[in-house]
């Protein structure tokens, strides 16, 4: 996602910002723009697509002596990522760059247009450059008309602003987005919305609050808090490894990834979540026009959100759907016919067999449509359309947060089908809205709980092998479960539809045999729970995960009580990613590299 630099300082400043948002492209960007403001004049560049192309345009800018720059990695949300909507945005005589989202452009936009401003982007951040200007007609200073700027901005920020009249100065302010402000002993100043863009560059570090709010010199930092009180520099050192910090504190990159999942999930509903509609800026309703079936595609840990979509689809929406596997889909003539819309479920957008699947559908004249997380891959190109999961660049090779948001887009996918074809009543729509805007709450990981896991873990190391169980939804949660912790714990895990048990599958019953219950209150529980008394009754070690006591349990992981069986889901999701974590940590595996595995897998 969007990623920020600043500087202040004597150094080349084109070479620290590009540098510096070179340490966030992991995040994954569509855009890029920079400006540098010097004895009053500015100089701006801005170029779609990677950083190279923005280096290519700024080539012939030099600067020697003292100046300040601001610099911006763009992943559109409002607005297609074209050069005009890249950031920093401009006004008459500032600049400003912003990650997250005001939530009150509309109104701002309206109101400062109905002065006579003009506005060149369709992105929400150019009202805050705009909305300062007008504060700086009546202010007496440029700092005062920042902050009264930032009294009407609602919304998350991290914001750098930058004006002519102070031109050795830059205006910050962090609220909902992370924003870092950063110093070296040569006594210059930067920022970074992470301390990736700081390592080798600052010595020294301050992670502003929510909140937090003021302005850098050449010769002062004055820092603010939400009540508008000065409060002390309280600076920490700096890591000087740059691998660690981009693990930003955690162990592996998947435990980050686990940790991020309420941030990325807020940055997947952002902007298609309306009172009793999803919209989708991507999707042109006309895409479902004598559509009457649905097929999935996937592989790996994306055939399971297939999977949990295909329950969705069909209670939601109320269409045919099926699902397949990539791999088998190619091979196995399948019949296509021109009413079924081909979905092709991919974090990567890389992945040889389900491409290939893209592709067989595509001659067969189907319509088609990628999930996917990354903008421009093969398979956002090739598709008629395409969502992106904006999970930022995952790394881990076990997938986590890139489950968790594919499945909350194929929710939101099915709840927009479900409006088309009026298959849900307004309310029913308006209580699943509530439902998804309350999951990035729901995946926060509580500490406490991560810490059962990880004493749990110990009585899991051995056995003959571990059964996923669960019904509905919570079936691909348990295939998923299973994936995970065979993927980096090396042992054997099967996931079970939970009342398939009894047709086989419990032949293996014995206290060395791992049953771990996916046990929701709000879906299918008797029935699920008779199925683990099964097991119980045969001997196999049971771990329930549930809100419910359940008594024939060995451990039980204690989950929240929900109003719904999907954020049981996503809070279940969470739990099994950290219990396949702490197990693979004690066994001493590779959590981030599992032997023999790819994140992207290009072969057949
Ligand atoms: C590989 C990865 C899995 C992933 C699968 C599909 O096997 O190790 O984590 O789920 O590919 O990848 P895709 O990028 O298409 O989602």
């Amino acid at each position: 996602m969007c990623g920020i630099v600043g500087y202040i300082g004597s150094k080349p400043v084109k070479e620290i910002l590009i540098d510096g948002l070179r340490e966030l492209e992991y995040r994954g960007y569509d855009s890029a723009g920079i400006a540098v403001l010097q004895n009053h004049q500015f100089s701006l560049f801005k170029a779609v697509g990677k950083l190279i192309n923005l280096e290519e345009k700024a080539q012939s800018y030099e600067s020697t002596g003292f100046s300040v720059g601001i610099g911006h990695t763009r992943w559109a949300t409002h607005g297609k990522p074209t050069e005009l909507n890249a950031h920093p945005h401009v006004g008459q005589n500032s600049y400003v760059v912003h990650n997250g989202i005001i939530e009150n452009y509309q109104e701002l936009k309206a109101m400062l247009t109905s002065k006579g401003v003009q506005f060149l982007s369709q992105t929400d951040t150019e009202v805050i450059v705009h909305l300062f200007e007008y504060h700086l007609k009546t202010s007496p200073t440029p700092f005062d008309a920042f902050t009264k700027t930032l009294e009407e901005l609602e919304g998350a920020y991290a914001i750098l602003l930058v004006n002519a009249s102070a031109d050795n100065t830059i205006f910050f302010a962090k609220h909902g987005s992370p924003m870092i402000l950063g110093r070296n002993r040569e006594g210059e100043t930067l920022f970074g919305s992470s301390d990736a863009a700081l390592i080798g560059k600052c010595n020294e570090v301050i992670y502003l609050e929510d909140g937090h709010y003021g302005f850098a010199s050449s010769d002062t930092v004055a820092l603010f808090d939400s009540k508008n009180v000065s409060i002390a520099l309280n600076f920490t050192p700096l890591s000087e490894n740059k691998l660690s910090a981009q693990k930003e504190g955690f162990r592996f990159f998947m435990e980050k990834e686990i940790y991020e999942q309420s941030t990325v999930l807020s940055d997947t509903l952002m902007g298609r979540l309306h009172d009793e509609t999803v919209y989708f800026e991507e999707l042109d309703s006309s895409l479902f026009t004598g559509i009457s079936e649905i097929k999935l595609c996937a592989c790996g840990t994306s055939y399971h959100a297939a999977l949990t979509a295909s329950y969705l689809f069909e209670r939601h929406s109320r269409i045919k759907t099926s699902v397949e596997i990539a791999s088998e889909f190619r091979y196995r003539e399948p019949l296509l016919t021109p009413d079924t819309l081909f979905v092709v479920i991919s974090q990567s957008g890389e992945t040889a067999d389900t491409l290939e699947s893209l592709k067989m559908a595509k001659k067969a004249g189907l319509k088609t449509l990628v999930i996917c997380n990354v903008d421009n891959s093969s398979m956002v190109r090739l598709a008629d359309a395409s969502i992106l999961t904006r999970a930022g660049i995952e790394k881990g090779v076990a997938s986590t947060k890139a489950f968790a948001t594919q499945v909350a887009v194929l929710w939101m996918l099915s709840l927009f089908i479900a409006h088309e074809r009026s298959t849900l009543t307004p309310s029913d729509l308006a209580h699943q809205i509530k439902i998804l805007r309350s999951i990035p709450s729901i995946v926060k990981v509580d500490v406490t709980l991560h810490e059962q896991l990880r004493r749990l873990s110990k009585r899991y190391l051995h056995g003959h092998g571990f059964f996923f169980i669960g019904r509905d939804v919570f079936f691909p949660l348990a295939l998923e479960g299973a994936l995970k912790l065979k993927e980096i714990s090396y042992l054997h895990a099967e996931g079970y539809p939970s009342g398939e048990m009894k047709h086989g599958p419990i032949a293996l019953a014995d206290p060395e045999l791992f049953t771990i219950a996916l046990l929701p209150q709000h879906k299918l529980y008797d029935k699920t729970k008779s199925n683990v008394e099964e097991l119980s009754a045969r001997d196999s070690t049971i771990c329930s995960i549930s809100p419910l006591d359940f008594d024939k349990a060995d451990d039980h992981i204690r989950t929240h009580m929900h109003d719904d069986y999907m954020q049981e889901f996503f809070e279940m999701m969470v739990v099994l990613q950290l219990l396949s974590m702490e197990i693979a940590v004690r066994l001493g595996n590779d959590v981030d590299m599992p032997r023999n595995l790819a994140k992207s897998v290009t072969v057949e």
